[in-house]
């Protein structure tokens, strides 16, 4: 049985059970809102007194006893007790240690539930901004990548088959492409994060006059959230963020996946810097993507967080219910997750090294410049179905003789279809195949680098705004 009493204790005749104690606990995991929880009672204390439910004095007390344990959290000195259940009545129970009897009237309409919620918010807004810095710092990485890299040559695939030629800095920004669209999902979620639950109290609002305009005000919320009953309840924000952080993880494994493939002696594309790698503990040879294949591994919990707080949502009447309190590990691991993949990748890049020689090597091999043959004689007027039969004739000449299109003889070319000229060497070489495609989105390396220009202008017209 637990010693302490409870600060909910009053109708109860028998102690907690010191099994059902630890079981409905939350301490372990919530005591990371620590911060936020103070941010949230701090403006509830200072609109208290400004309504004049609570005295300046009164007020001016609490605020400082606020901000000791704010500071005792930083370092670490704050114990955390099971018996007292969660974030909040750990803190609240602080106060009133520290300060006596006045600590106890911040409760003053206001309910953990209202409570619960507000803080999750505050907190999670602060890691969507982290978050939205750590994309930011890895698109800058990439659009770097790609400049250096916006004429390399590598071959484009579908089916992981040789395609057409593009470049490996075209490669790159459209990573970058992906990675804009998270950017623009996380602070679009954001929106709805902003919103204060605090003055629903348990349920149905609060008998006092509160000036919850002034409370979200005093956090940075948009504005107070219009319904007690929804906005004490609600996980909407928490579901829409792990569905964007689950499209994040999805984009990071497809990097890794191609990094895992390219790093590969039978691709050879580019070398992971030392540092990202290990190596076998029996096969000297060794050295392992690692990093690339552990972001992989770890999208698999982000998408099982998504499903799991469906799930947990799923069954709930209006309006608060202790299910909730499941909400915070899966979101404080999704976030811990996807911001440490950020962080590798965003550290990842800049080292790594793109084997220029073998990207174009394996370019050449898979005859990626047959459509711009075809393309060639539609435009001496053959139907392009025609064309796309003539190609094939000289794509088989090419394997049975063990060269690229570009390596057949005008006259062997002819003999296929006699509209073909010297010029066609021109489109049959790869850099001929790149230059073609020179339009907005193209790989040609001029559209490349207009590409990389407008995304750095983006990305620096957002910090100087
Ligand atoms: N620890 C709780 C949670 O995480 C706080 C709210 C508890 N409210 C209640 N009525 N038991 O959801």
């Amino acid at each position: 049985m637990s010693s302490e009493p409870k600060p909910w204790a009053g109708r109860f005749t028998e102690a907690t059970d010191a099994f059902v104690e630890a079981f409905t606990a939350s301490i372990d995991f919530d005591q990371r809102l620590g911060q936020h929880d103070i941010l949230g009672s701090k403006a509830h204390a200072t609109m208290l007194a400004s309504i004049g439910v609570i005295t300046n004095a009164e007020r001016d007390a609490i605020l400082q006893g606020l901000n000791t344990i704010a500071e005792e959290i930083r370092e670490g000195t704050f114990t955390w007790s099971v018996e007292l259940e969660d974030v909040h009545m750990n803190i609240e129970a602080r106060l009133t240690q520290r300060i006596g009897d006045v600590g106890k009237k911040l409760h003053t309409g206001r309910s953990r539930n209202d409570q619960v919620a507000t803080d999750l918010r505050l907190y999670l807004r602060d890691e969507i901004d982290l978050m939205a810095l750590l994309i930011r710092r890895f698109q800058g990485a990439l659009i770097d990548l790609a400049e250096r890299e916006a004429d390399t040559i590598m071959p484009g695939f579908t089916h992981l088959q040789v395609a057409q030629p593009v470049t490996f800095g075209h490669h790159m920004m459209a990573w970058f492409e992906m990675l804009e669209r998270d950017h623009a999902r996380l602070l679009d979620g954001r929106k709805r994060v902003n919103i204060m639950p605090l003055g629903s109290a348990a349920l149905a609002g609060t008998t006092f006059p509160l000036d919850r305009d002034l409370t979200a005000s005093l956090l940075g919320f948009d504005r107070p959230s219009a319904n007690s009953l929804d906005a004490v309840s609600d996980r909407d924000f928490a579901i829409e963020f792990t569905a964007t952080a689950s499209l994040i993880m999805m984009h990071l494994s497809r990097f890794s996946e191609e990094l895992i493939l390219w790093t590969s002696a039978q691709f050879g594309f580019i070398e992971l810097p030392d540092a990202f790698c290990t190596g076998s503990s029996i096969m000297p040879q060794k050295k392992n993507p690692d990093v690339p294949e552990l972001v992989r591994g770890k999208t698999g919990r982000v998408y099982g967080h998504l499903v799991g707080l469906l799930t947990l949502m799923k069954g709930q009447p209006l309006a608060y219910n202790k299910d909730n309190q499941e909400d915070k590990e899966p979101l404080f691991d999704t976030i811990d997750t996807v911001t440490r993949c950020l962080r590798a990748f965003s550290e990842m890049m800049p080292h790594l090294v793109p084997n220029r020689q073998a990207m174009r090597d394996s370019a050449l091999k898979g005859f990626a410049t047959a459509t711009d043959l075809a393309d060639y004689l539609v435009r001496k007027g053959m139907p392009f179905r025609d064309a796309h039969e003539v190609v094939g004739k000289a794509v088989r000449l090419g394997i049975d003789t063990a060269r690229d299109l570009s390596a057949l003889y005008l006259e062997e070319l002819k003999a296929l279809a006699p509209m073909i000229e010297a010029d066609v060497y021109d489109v049959l070489t790869l850099e001929g195949s790149l230059c073609a495609r020179d339009h907005l989105g193209g790989t040609a390396p001029v559209q490349v680098r207009a590409a990389i220009q407008a995304a750095r202008k983006r990305l620096h017209e957002e910090v100087t705004r």
